[in-house]
């Protein structure tokens, strides 16, 4: 018996680009599954805190994998985020928790074990195909995915963008917060440059549904019957 492997479009892309939202949006059009790759190191993030162990510490970030029970689901119209029971879906958005990410998701046992993570999921998906959304997806976690895209924007355009989210916080931190954590999350994966077949989609000029399109235009014109 041979085994169907879901269609994998895979999108990386810096913060603020629009990923998120615009792939679970893909996602949902084609009736795709969705993985919010950037979701679990966040959520490791938000665990490795409410162990009360330092982000800083690589070791003891690393003695907090074993008990990470993080589960998430692929269907882009319940997207929930679970660590054991506990559902951390908006914690894991908070600026806290964007602020100490990037400590946790250099460590290169942490990458290992989420990579692995990631590629179960995606073996798993029930539907046709799945859009995985994150920094090496194209580059590491599915080199070989059949589509492949970065999507970008100018860093003036995503701190707009990443500003509006974001009630209550100022315009300038949120520039600030966005603009530290590329450069050190551009340390560990480069997001920024198109890898070799990788298609970049720019959306500084273009709206959310504008975007959406470009995406489903990139993946239709190599898979015509998505
Ligand atoms: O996309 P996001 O902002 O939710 O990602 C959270 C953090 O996780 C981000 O600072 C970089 C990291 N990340 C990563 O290193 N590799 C991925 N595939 C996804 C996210």
């Amino acid at each position: 018996m041979s085994v169907v492997f879901p269609l994998v479009v895979a999108v990386d892309g810096p913060a603020g680009s629009g990923k998120s939202s615009v792939s679970k949006e893909v996602a949902r059009r084609l009736g795709f599954g969705f993985l919010d790759t950037g979701a679990a190191y966040r959520a490791l993030a938000w665990h490795v805190e409410a162990s009360g162990v330092d982000t800083d510490d690589a070791a003891s970030v690393v003695s907090c994998l074993p008990s990470f029970a993080y589960r998430i689901g692929t269907d882009p119209a319940g997207y929930a985020v679970h660590v054991g029971e506990v559902d951390v879906t908006t914690a894991i958005r908070d600026p806290e928790i964007s602020a100490v990410v990037s400590r946790v998701a250099r460590v290169p046992e942490v990458r290992t074990h989420l990579i692995e993570l990631f590629r179960s999921i995606i073996a798993e998906e029930p539907t046709a195909g799945i859009v995985v959304e994150g920094r090496d997806i194209t580059t590491v976690v599915a080199p070989d995915a059949p589509v492949r895209i970065l999507l970008t924007a100018s860093e003036d355009v995503r701190i707009a963008r990443r500003s509006a989210e974001l009630v209550g916080d100022s315009a300038q931190a949120a520039g600030e917060q966005l603009h530290r954590r590329d450069e050190a999350d551009s340390k560990v994966v480069d997001f920024m440059t198109a890898a070799d077949g990788v298609t970049t989609v720019d959306s500084t000029e273009l709206d959310f549904d504008q975007t959406v399109d470009a995406v489903i235009g990139v993946i239709r014109a190599t898979q015509p019957e998505a």
